[in-house]
């Protein structure tokens, strides 16, 4: 079997067309949506993602602005920056860029953007609202994950899924998703036991562990769905994913590439809560 490739600049151009025409509506309401994003520190692969995100913000009429600090500025500035972001009217999302540096308590920063200007998810009220069935806004990259899965017609009821990895932008909210779409769902991290045993049994399986190629076709079931949310830079400067991509695709039945994969779906799915706060904000 040759896997179908899910492609995820397809797919986010298609969910991308209607973002210029809501974004016009709520402008001509006087409500331009808008797009805080703060950067603290020079990570060159941060500056990128950083980069794209304003990038394609400009590109669907949202307004953004990118707010950098240096690797050593107090959190207390952030935190002051934050405050003054909530309270802006032209602010509809705030997104702190992470990883934040060391010297920073990243719960503490997190928790101090409102809920409701909350696009990544991450607050503690959002997760909370999440877990509960009742997300008010989903993080990014799991979302854009879901839309692959509605695109593609693949059913998810009764499945079996497995999760690698457990961090709460990727591994943990992908897991809630998929439970509430009723996969049955095993998470796997850094201390399972026989990990491959686990995988070899998924139906769909999501990678999202940061190791470049970890998941070999050996460990893959034939005709499982992949989807590879790594982003690992090789020595010789190109990207892979977490998946070793052509072994894989020989055996799976659908599959992410990396680039052009879940990434370009990351971005749309936070234009697409950007937008979802404006909207909220302009129908109170
Ligand atoms: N760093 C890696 N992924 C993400 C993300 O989705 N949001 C934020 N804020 N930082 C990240």
């Amino acid at each position: 079997m040759t896997a179908k490739i899910l492609d995820g600049n397809a797919l986010a151009q298609k969910l991308r067309a209607d973002f210029k025409t809501r974004a016009t509506v709520l402008t001509a309401q006087g409500m331009r949506p808008g797009l805080a994003v703060i950067l603290v520190g020079d990570d060159p692969a941060s500056q990128v993602y950083v980069r794209n995100k304003v990038n394609a913000c400009l590109q669907a009429g949202i307004h953004s602005e990118k707010i950098g600090y240096p690797p050593d500025v107090d959190q207390r500035t952030v935190l002051d920056k934050i405050a003054e972001l909530n309270a802006d009217p032209r602010i509809h999302g705030i997104l702190v860029q992470l990883p934040l540096p060391r010297h920073f308590d990243s719960d503490a920063v997190l928790e101090a953007i409102s809920p409701t200007k909350d696009v990544d998810g991450f607050h503690a009220e959002n997760v909370g609202a999440l877990m509960q069935g009742n997300p008010r806004f989903i993080p990014c990259t799991p979302y854009g994950v879901m839309k692959f899965f509605a695109d593609a017609g693949i059913e998810l009821k009764g499945k079996e899924a497995v999760v690698l990895g457990r961090s709460n932008i990727v591994g943990k909210p992908m897991a809630m998703l998929l439970m509430q779409a009723s996969a049955t769902v095993t998470v796997c991290h850094s201390q399972t036991r026989d990990l491959a045993f686990h995988t070899r049994r998924a139906d769909i399986l999501v990678a999202a562990l940061g190791k470049a190629k970890f998941v070999t076709a050996e460990m893959v079931k034939p005709g499982a769905v992949v989807i590879d949310v790594g982003i690992n830079r090789l020595p010789d400067g190109k990207l892979c994913g977490d998946v070793d991509f052509g072994p894989v695709s020989e055996i799976a039945a659908a599959i992410t590439p990396v680039p052009g994969g879940v990434g370009p779906m990351t971005i749309t799915m936070l234009l697409a809560n950007t937008l979802e706060a404006a909207e909220r904000e302009a129908g109170r």
